[in-house]
């Protein structure tokens, strides 16, 4: 039986939660460190640790499967490798940014200056979508020098935490692209069954993990005259699971609920009779 082969960043923003994901999906993946290549112990997939900007064009030319990569890589290199699922993390916003001192006040005073990028095909669409002339300045890395340095007026570039922009006195005008990182494949993977099957396999496991750190599994012993109350405030999935308790008066109520419903709904809870309330994380939540 042939493994699945998954490209991944070797070195950089994605390179943990990539495979930080992929062990939260059950693989058993030995440490990586300065390994090209590494095979899950209980699962038919190889791990490729690759530059990410090459990382779409291998997945096109089947040299990888699948892979992750982020959607400005992606979209950026204008290959025929597909986005299958976001994956939630490595987020970041391609935008454009002017030195500090010289502040654009609309976007049409973008037009006529130089923008130093790696973004190249995705600043040209947003150019010519908001019908402005600049020159565009390729560069490969180290974008954020380019206005000190008197190459260009403006820069295009990824921000995630800003701490670059920050230290290169620099500032966002405008938001060009908001990324994530995905998990891509080929139209040869998904005709070849046995690659396929892998695929699917590993995508219901993704999508188990994304379930899972959205959801969390809430406890909480109740009076019983609340219980109709309190399945009101509860926005769960399912109805809540209730059991007895040794207290005749009291039940224990159960429920998986959003993450991010929890502190809205709190103080609703108490405010029914809500006691002992637990917060659990859960590990995988199949739908
Ligand atoms: C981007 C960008 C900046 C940095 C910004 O590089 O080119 O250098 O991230 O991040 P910050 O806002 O957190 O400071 P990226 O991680 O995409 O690396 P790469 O271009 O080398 O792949
Ligand atoms: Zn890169």
């Amino acid at each position: 039986m042939s493994n699945l082969k998954l490209a991944i960043q070797r070195k950089g923003r994605l390179t943990d939660k990539s495979v930080e994901l992929l062990k939260l999906c059950g693989l058993d993946i030995e440490s990586y460190f300065e390994r090209l290549v590494v095979t899950a112990r209980n699962f038919p997939l190889e791990i490729l640790f690759l530059r990410d900007d090459d990382i779409p064009e291998y997945v096109q030319d089947s040299v990888a499967d699948a892979g992750i990569v982020g959607e400005n890589v992606l979209f950026e290199k204008q290959t025929t490798t597909m986005e299958m699922e976001k994956l939630g993390f490595g987020r970041c916003s391609l935008i454009i940014a002017h030195p500090e001192k010289n502040q654009l006040k609309s976007i049409n005073e973008i037009d006529g200056k130089t923008i130093a990028t790696s973004y190249p095909n995705i600043l040209k669409n947003f150019l010519k979508k908001n019908k402005i002339n600049a020159k565009i300045i390729e560069l490969s890395g180290s974008v954020e020098i380019a206005p000190s340095l008197g190459v260009a007026d403006l820069i295009c570039d990824i921000v995630s935490t800003g701490n670059t922009l920050m230290m290169n006195k620099l500032k966002k005008s405008f938001n060009v692209f908001d990324s994530e990182a995905v998990l891509v494949s080929s139209k040869a993977t998904l005709n070849n069954p046995e690659k396929n099957g892998i695929l699917q396999d590993l995508l219901g496991r993704i999508r188990s993990v994304k379930n899972a750190r959205d959801s969390k599994y809430l406890m909480m012993n109740i009076p019983k005259t609340s219980l109709e109350r309190i399945v009101e405030i509860i926005p769960s999935l399912k109805s809540p699971t209730v059991l007895h308790l040794a207290d005749e008066n009291m039940l224990a109520v159960h429920a998986v609920i959003p993450s991010n419903k929890f502190w809205h709904i709190i103080e609703d809870l108490k405010a029914a009779g809500a006691s002992g309330i637990l917060l659990l994380p859960i590990e995988n939540l199949i739908q």
